[in-house]
């Protein structure tokens, strides 16, 4: 299916320098993950979030926490990344900065070969100490959950419902979004804050908003560019034609 990118859009992309990048559940929903948001398939939908992605849930409940993410470990270590995820990657090469900005914890973008990636709400791989916050790199597989050498149980290295986000993350995230020329919002419902603010930041500081997302967002309607159709097809269309217009 061929997409009707704007040749004003490309000729953007084509002077910038400096890109910055927000991805959200979306990106990842071509490679089998459901995003949070759809309201019949989605993640939380047959859970309680508030059990499961909280600070207090994992106090009442830790085994049930822990193994319903490393379930989701597991899945997602199954899965691969895209052809959006693909061309985000070769996105990167063209331009003096890039930084992709992500709210995924699924380690995709990394897999595809991005390597500038800021991760606003941690990884689903890592593993961390619930009581020093430092993250560990090997436990005992075989409990659930294990304990760090300190005798605090270990947790994922996610950002969960009231938790603060990693500061340094954020402060990445908001210097791009501060110093892009173009700015791209990608699969994400634009809702969940402080992320959400990230384009309208690149907004006021004169930056391109380029929306790709097949639904209508608030972001929608700020949005310089808004292309309503799947990641994986628009991604890789959006490149070919950013090659072809500097070949
Ligand atoms: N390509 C691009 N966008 C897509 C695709 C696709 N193939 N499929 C769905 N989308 C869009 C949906 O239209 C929706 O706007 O992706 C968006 C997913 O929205 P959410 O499920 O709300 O995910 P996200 O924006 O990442 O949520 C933010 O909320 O629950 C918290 O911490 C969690 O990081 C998450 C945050």
């Amino acid at each position: 299916m061929a997409i009707d990118i704007p040749r004003e859009l490309i000729d953007k992309l084509a002077q910038a320098r400096r890109v910055a990048v927000l991805t959200g559940a979306g990106i990842s929903a071509e490679s089998g993950i459901p995003t949070f948001r759809d309201a019949l398939s989605g993640l939380w939908a047959n859970y309680d979030p508030l059990k499961l992605a909280t600070p207090e849930g994992f106090v009442r409940d830790p085994k049930l926490v822990w193994e319903w993410y490393a379930a989701r470990r597991t899945r997602i270590a199954s899965l691969q990344p895209n052809p959006g995820h693909a061309a985000l990657a070769a996105l990167e090469r063209r331009f003096e900065q890039f930084t992709l900005v992500t709210q995924n914890i699924d380690s995709l973008h990394q897999r595809a070969g991005s390597h500038e990636v800021v991760e606003l709400h941690g990884n689903l791989m890592r593993v961390k100490c619930s009581r020093e916050q430092v993250v560990v790199s090997s436990f005992a597989e075989d409990e659930s959950p294990p304990r760090c050498h300190c005798g605090a149980y270990l947790r994922p290295d996610v950002v969960w419902f009231g938790e603060m986000l990693p500061v340094d993350a954020l402060a990445r995230a908001e210097e791009a979004a501060e110093h892009c020329e173009v700015f791209l919002s990608i699969g994400t419902s634009a809702q969940v804050y402080p992320a959400a603010e990230l384009p309208l930041r690149a907004l006021s500081a004169g930056a391109t908003v380029i929306e790709i997302n097949p639904e209508s967002t608030s972001l929608t309607r700020h949005a310089h560019f808004s292309l309503h159709a799947a990641s994986g097809i628009v991604l890789p269309q959006l490149l070919e034609r950013l090659n072809a217009a500097s070949a």
